[in-house]
């Protein structure tokens, strides 16, 4: 395996995910991970991530220094670059700032850059820079401001980048990665798919024996891949429990619970309490305050149906959780590095329950998890899905959630949505939303003047949803839509169309 040290990068985990879709496991432990954390795992090499911090500073992360002494192989990516820098010379970092894409000129190949051509598109995001050379490494690049933009030590089998290969605008990022992890590295290619739900439904059976297991599901690819995972290992003794928070899409609700029922859960049970999610957002505007209220109420809400059910059957031992690889890495490591953008990781875990979780995805991206849930038979209407965030309409709303805000945007959201597939587009962006901005415009009817809500649609493509750039959706499908959502939905005058990149922008509004 590959271990990735995580310096708070915003792009820690790619690299991650690039490493494991060469066949070679990879995990990401905390900045400072105590040497024989990172021994224990038997690596054949380390990655040591970006991070918004500078090395010079006194409060700099740094890695356990023993790491240099492992005779395994390093590579600093950005910030870790800039610590192989520090470590190995009298180097005084410098404030170069340089951001977006850039050309590489490789003046010496070494082992890193085999394969590359003299000059390359990377991406850079950096505000510091090496500017003197550690003595006894080699530069293998340069950019018009950026002098050692990659460097390596074969003797010590340091390795530097200062742009991000993980990052789908460096061209040859795959390359340079396989260069280190499958020559350099030497890693053995063994993480593979196949038989993986297997795997999993035999540990599940294994960990439960013949207790129970209680799940609160959301309609997610993860929670539905997990319940059926736990369905598949257990049957009957899957207690699946789906709050309605009022705040998912039109619909969305009933499809969840037929989609449960044709699966023939025996236990599932939807629970509307819409009611209080929407009085506790009462008078709110801010986004995080936001986030906050809907991941306590949802616990308490869960709290006590669990209690309820427990009571009932008292065989229900375990909390069955749909938690992935990067909530994992995120909510353990809320990185004191990590410059914090928004709270995307939904609070799941009750805190009070004495029940032991179960989790059957906790080692998989969701790209596997969607892979998974292909080989299990769980219909592509759930599986390829757009992403929809935790605290659902409540951020697609800006300012205050109210139920005629609601109401209003769960129309136009779905005829957004109905057009995309009608048009088939649904499966060319990334993800497509409708969101209400709280202010009113002037509109004309028959010879009426109207005064009512703003609706901006926003579609983007993607790979991994760091950075996005918006749908060029054909005209008469946007011209459909906008006629569609004035003429059906009482209360809007106007339909915008978001031409943001994400960055600056993000995907949602909030
Ligand atoms: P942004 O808006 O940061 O979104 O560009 C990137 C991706 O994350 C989703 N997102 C969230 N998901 N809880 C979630 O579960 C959240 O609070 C949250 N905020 C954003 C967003 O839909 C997009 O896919």
């Amino acid at each position: 395996m590959i271990v990735i040290l995580n310096f708070g990068g915003q792009t820690c985990h790619l690299i991650a995910k690039r490493v494991r879709s060469f066949g070679v496991y990879a995990e990401i432990l905390p900045s400072d991970a105590a040497l024989e954390k990172i021994t224990e795992k038997k690596p054949c090499g380390i990655i040591m991530s970006g991070g918004p911090s500078s090395v010079y500073l006194p409060d700099a992360p740094l890695p356990d220094d023993g790491i240099f002494g492992l005779d395994i192989p390093i590579l600093g990516i950005c910030y870790g670059h800039q610590l192989i820098g520090k470590r190995f010379g009298k180097v005084a970092n410098k404030q170069t700032k340089e951001f977006g894409k850039k050309l590489i000129t490789i003046t010496r190949k070494g082992r890193l850059f085999k394969g590359l051509n003299p000059k390359e598109q990377v991406w850079m995001s950096h505000g510091d820079q090496i500017f003197e050379m550690p003595e006894d490494f080699d530069v293998l690049a340069k950019t018009d401001t950026c002098p050692y933009a990659a460097m390596e030590n074969n003797k010590l089998s340091l390795f530097g980048v200062q742009f991000h290969p993980e990052v789908i605008h460096t061209q040859k990022g795959n390359r340079i990665l396989q260069n280190f992890v499958l020559d350099i590295c030497k890693a053995p290619r063994e993480f593979t798919f196949e038989g993986m739900a297997e795997k999993l439904i035999a540990e599940v059976k294994a960990s439960v024996g013949s207790d129970a297991v209680l799940m609160g599901v959301s309609g997610g690819v993860d929670s539905t891949v997990a319940a059926t995972i736990i369905h598949k290992a257990i049957g009957d003794r899957l207690f699946c429990v789906y709050i309605d928070t009022g705040l998912m899409r039109k619909d969305e609700s009933l499809e969840i619970g037929s989609f449960f029922e044709q699966l023939s859960f025996r236990h599932f049970s939807i629970f509307d309490a819409s009611n209080d999610f929407l009085r506790k957002l009462r008078g709110i505007l801010d986004p995080e305050e936001k986030r906050k209220i809907i991941g306590h109420t949802y616990i308490r809400v869960f709290e006590k149906l669990a209690k309820k059910l427990e009571k009932e059957h008292p065989n229900i031992r375990f909390l069955g959780q749909g938690t992935i690889y990067p909530d994992r890495i995120e909510s353990a490591q809320p990185s004191k590095y990590a410059s914090k953008i928004k709270s995307h990781h939904n609070v799941t875990l009750p805190e009070k329950m004495k029940l032991r979780v179960i989790e059957p995805l906790k080692d998989l991206y969701k790209d596997d998890v969607r892979r998974l849930g292909r080989q299990l038979g769980i219909p592509e209407m759930l599986i390829g899905r757009h992403p929809f965030p935790g605290p659902g309409l409540a951020i697609r709303i800006l300012g205050e959630v109210t139920k005629e805000r609601l109401d209003i945007l769960k129309s136009a959201d779905a005829i957004f949505i109905e057009e995309l597939r009608r048009f088939r587009h649904y499966h060319k962006v990334w993800q497509a939303l409708a969101a209400l901005l709280p202010v009113r415009a002037v509109g004309v009817m028959g010879d009426a003047r109207t005064y009512g809500y703003i609706i901006t649609l926003r579609a983007v493509t993607s790979v991994d949803a760091m950075t996005a750039d918006w749908a060029r959706l054909p005209p008469e499908l946007l011209e459909q839509v906008s006629s569609r959502i004035t003429n059906e939905v009482k209360g809007v005058t106007r339909v915008l169309y978001d031409v943001t990149q994400k960055p600056p922008a993000t995907i949602e509004y909030e």
